[in-house]
C-alpha cells in the first residue's frame, strides 16, 4: 500500500465536509478524495438496503482513486453500511459513530446521553448499542431531527425558524436532563450555537468529526500509512467529486473551509 496515496472520504452530500475539514486540520499533509452523493441525498430517510447499495458504489469509485483508507463521513451510512463494507475491503475503513460514542461515554457525569440525528441513524439504534458497550448503565435518549439538514443547507444557521424548530426537537432531551448531547449528523455542528443556546451551557456537545479524525490518524500511524509528502499545495491536495450540480457543493464547501476549493467533478455514480 502506498502511504502517500489519498484518503477517501464520502457523505450523502455536503455535510461530510465538516468531517473532511477536521481531517484537513489534524492531518494537513494528507491528500483527500471526497465524494458527495448530491444526486441521491438525503440518506437519512432511506432504508438500510438502499444506503448499503449506495455506499458500496461509492467505495468502488473511491477504490479507483487508489485510496489508502476510507472514512464514511456520514452518520446514516456509518449506521447502515460500515459493518458490512468493512468485511468486503482490505483497506482501513472507519465511520463517525464509534468515535463519537466513545467521547460521549467518557464525557457524561450523570450517565444520561442524548443523541440527535437523521431518522435512519436514530432508527438504527447503533449509537445506543455502541454506547452500551462502553457502559451498559448509560441511559440514552435518541431524537430524530429531520428538518435540521434542509435548514442548514438553506443557510439558515442563525434564524428564528431554526431556533423554534430546535426548541421543539430538543424539548424532551432538556426535560430528561441529559448532560451530554451527541451531534449525530454531519450538518448539526453548523448549528451548534443554536443547540447550545437551547440546551444551556452545562451540556457537553459532542461533535464526532473531531474524534473521527483522531481515530483515523491513530490507524494510519499504526499501519505505517501516514504520508511522507510535505508542502502540498491545497488546490492539488484535495479532489472533490459529486453526483449532481458541482456549483452548489462548491459554494457550500467554500463557506465552511478556510480556502477555496477547485470545482468538483461530476460523475455518474450508478456506473460503479
Ligand atoms: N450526512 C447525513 C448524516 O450524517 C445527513 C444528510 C442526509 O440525510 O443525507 O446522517
Amino acid at each position: 500500500m502506498d502511504r502517500n496515496a489519498p484518503i477517501g472520504v464520502f457523505d450523502s452530500g455536503v455535510g461530510g465536509m465538516t468531517v473532511a475539514r477536521e481531517i484537513m486540520r489534524q492531518m494537513p499533509e494528507e491528500k483527500i478524495v471526497y465524494f458527495g452523493d448530491t444526486a441521491r441525498v438525503p440518506y437519512g430517510s432511506k432504508s438500510k438496503n438502499t444506503i448499503l447499495k449506495y455506499s458500496r458504489q461509492i467505495v468502488r469509485f473511491l477504490m479507483t482513486k487508489n485510496v489508502k483508507a476510507i472514512v464514511i463521513a456520514c452518520n446514516t451510512a456509518s449506521a447502515f453500511a460500515l459493518e458490512e463494507i468493512s468485511k468486503e475491503i482490505d483497506i482501513p475503513i472507519i465511520g463517525v459513530i464509534k468515535p463519537g460514542a466513545k467521547v460521549a461515554a467518557d464525557a457524561t457525569h450523570n450517565g444520561k446521553i442524548g443523541v440527535i440525528g437523521t431518522e435512519g441513524t436514530i432508527r438504527s439504534g447503533l449509537y445506543t448499542k455502541i454506547l452500551k458497550q462502553f457502559d451498559e448503565n448509560l441511559e440514552i435518549i435518541g431524537k430524530a431531527c429531520p428538518l435540521f439538514c434542509p435548514l442548514v443547507e438553506e443557510g439558515m444557521w442563525h434564524d428564528s425558524v431554526t431556533d423554534e424548530i430546535a426548541r421543539r426537537y430538543l424539548e424532551q432531551l432538556k426535560k430528561e436532563e441529559v448532560d451530554t448531547l451527541i451531534l449525530g449528523c454531519t450538518h448539526y455542528p453548523l448549528i451548534r450555537s443554536t443547540i447550545r443556546n437551547i440546551m444551556g451551557e452545562g451540556i457537553q456537545l459532542v461533535n464526532p468529526a473531531y474524534e473521527t479524525a483522531v481515530s483515523l490518524r491513530r490507524i494510519l500511524e499504526w499501519k505505517d500509512l501516514t504520508t511522507e509528502e510535505h508542502g502540498n499545495v491545497k488546490s492539488q491536495q484535495y479532489d472533490f467529486y459529486v453526483s449532481d450540480d458541482p456549483e452548489k457543493f462548491q459554494q457550500f464547501a467554500n463557506s465552511i473551509l478556510p480556502f477555496e476549493i477547485n470545482k468538483p467533478q461530476q460523475i455518474n455514480i450508478e456506473e460503479f
